[in-house]
């Protein structure tokens, strides 16, 4: 065991631990923001709860921390360049993307696999990011075929 380790271990030792990708998405006012986040976690069944992780440098940090509440949009197979346009600093991130408003009023991504709308159940402070736990009161999901994320590339998963 590496007790001396740097940040560039630490990411390969985490990168080693595959996931999927989604789009986490709410509203600032009237216009919708997202990003991408393979932070995203299953926590509870009773009652239905959530997470994503998400860095305190990220330029919606206010905008997540002082929303009651968020969707989580899991990206299907062939969404790997909604992956980089969520990452990616521009305009507007939604622009040509197919989307529609939840009933919680968080943007929701057509085709993705799962949809979760949640309302904010709690937030966690955890070093140089946020633990951001919600509570679904809504959700779709279909048997598409998921993108997976490994060693810092997407993945052709074979369900
Ligand atoms: C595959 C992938 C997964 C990512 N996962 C996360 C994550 O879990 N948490 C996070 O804060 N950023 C994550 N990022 C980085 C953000 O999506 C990226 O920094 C984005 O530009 C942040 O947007 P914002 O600064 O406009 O909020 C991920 C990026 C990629 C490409």
């Amino acid at each position: 065991m590496h007790h001396d380790f740097d940040r560039q271990a630490l990411k390969k030792a985490f990168g080693g631990f595959p996931s999927g990708v989604t789009v986490v998405t709410t509203c600032r006012g009237e216009t919708p923001v997202g990003f991408t986040v393979s932070s995203f976690t299953s926590v509870s069944l009773t009652p239905p709860l959530l997470l994503f992780c998400i860095d305190k440098g990220s330029d919606n940090i206010d905008t997540y921390r002082d929303a009651d509440h968020f969707a989580v949009n899991v990206l299907a197979h062939d969404h790997a360049n909604l992956s980089n346009r969520f990452a990616t600093d521009m305009e507007n991130r939604f622009d040509g993307v197919d989307w529609e408003m939840s009933a919680l009023g968080n943007p929701l991504i057509s085709g993705a696999v799962s949809q979760f709308d949640c309302t904010t159940h709690d937030i966690v402070d955890a070093g140089d990011h946020l633990i951001i736990i919600g509570l679904v009161v809504a959700l779709d999901s279909n048997d598409t075929t998921s993108l997976g994320y490994y060693r810092g590339r997407y993945l052709e998963l074979n369900a």
